[in-house]
């Protein structure tokens, strides 16, 4: 399964952070905030990445990440030229994807939870159909909400709904199998102008090929939208590395964990950040690692 980061968009909400700064290169505490689902992508096992961002952007990202050799993943780069909506990101892909299924991201959604990893990796073993999450929240006028009939089956989706039809937020983190770019090339553009990723759902829905699964209390699916949202997200980061020790979200562990590079090249990576908590926190993880594995 091949993976898209979508990071594009003008950030709108985040302004005038988002002026001169790409959305997905703004912190989440100690980390800019597309290794967050970097490291999402990266759990599910996937290696081979695209990033879609606007052209200004993908410069910086080429800075921070490169080809994504060190993690032991190949990632490449192309543009959106405007935000046309979060379904244009297949059509962009298309050549990427290639024959293989392919998951998408939101460049600024951020995922946390025990079994993460599990989940994520078994639904990257999809081969035909779309799988998608929805999580339980008290503003779903923000996002795209599913609706259940009494048997648990969706019965509806709706985009940024005006009254309460659900309170089961669609996250931003997709499954689709090949299908998917020539489904995205069908649509039209909706009111606001954007193909939407709400529609590419509803065909999967239409040809019941559309697997939901809802996300219980043991996940955390963060928001970084607004000021506020944002500054939540490092506040919950920063407790949970500091009360635990652990990293949330650090590309370099889950390429650790997932042996897509060996703990001499973590250490290496460990030591070009020895100067930050960053690299601190990368050390601990070598250490832990090795005693773990000589045990
Ligand atoms: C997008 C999607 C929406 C989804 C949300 C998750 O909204 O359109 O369906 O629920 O991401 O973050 P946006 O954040 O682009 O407004």
């Amino acid at each position: 399964m091949k993976g898209i980061i979508l990071a594009g968009g003008n950030g709108t909400r985040l302004y005038p952070m988002t002026r001169a700064v790409n959305k997905q290169l703004l912190h989440i505490y100690d980390k800019p905030m597309i290794y967050y689902p970097l490291s999402t992508l990266m759990l599910a096992g996937i290696r081979e990445i695209l990033i879609i961002s606007s052209r200004e952007a993908q410069k910086s990202f080429q800075t921070l990440l490169g080809n994504g050799d060190h993690l032991g993943l190949t990632i490449s780069y192309a543009e959106q030229e405007h935000p046309n909506g979060i379904a244009e990101a297949f059509i962009i892909g298309e050549q990427f994807i290639g024959i293989d299924p392919c998951a998408l991201i939101l460049g600024d959604n951020v995922f946390h939870g025990h079994g993460l990893s599990k989940l994520l990796t078994k639904s990257a073993q999809l081969k035909s159909g779309a799988c998608i999450f929805t999580n339980w929240v008290a503003d779903p006028e923000r996002y795209g909400v599913a609706s259940f009939d009494s048997k648990g089956n969706v019965i509806d989706l709706t985009e940024k709904p005006h009254k309460t039809l659900s309170n089961w937020a669609v996250v931003g983190v997709y499954f689709f199998d090949n299908n998917v770019s020539s489904i995205a090339k069908g649509l039209s553009p909706s009111a606001r102008g954007e193909l939407e990723i709400l529609d590419v759902i509803q065909y999967y829905l239409n040809n019941k090929t559309l697997k939901v699964e809802k996300l219980g209390r043991g996940y955390s699916w963060l928001d970084t939208g607004t000021p506020q949202s944002l500054l939540q997200a490092a506040t919950f980061v920063q407790t949970l590395q500091q009360r635990q020790g652990l990293s949330v979200c650090c590309p370099e562990e889950v390429a650790l964990s997932k042996g897509f590079i060996d703990l001499a090249r973590f250490k290496k990576l460990a030591e070009d950040a020895a100067a930050s908590d960053y690299g601190k926190l990368l050390s601990h993880i070598a250490l832990e690692f090795d005693t773990l594995t000589s045990n």
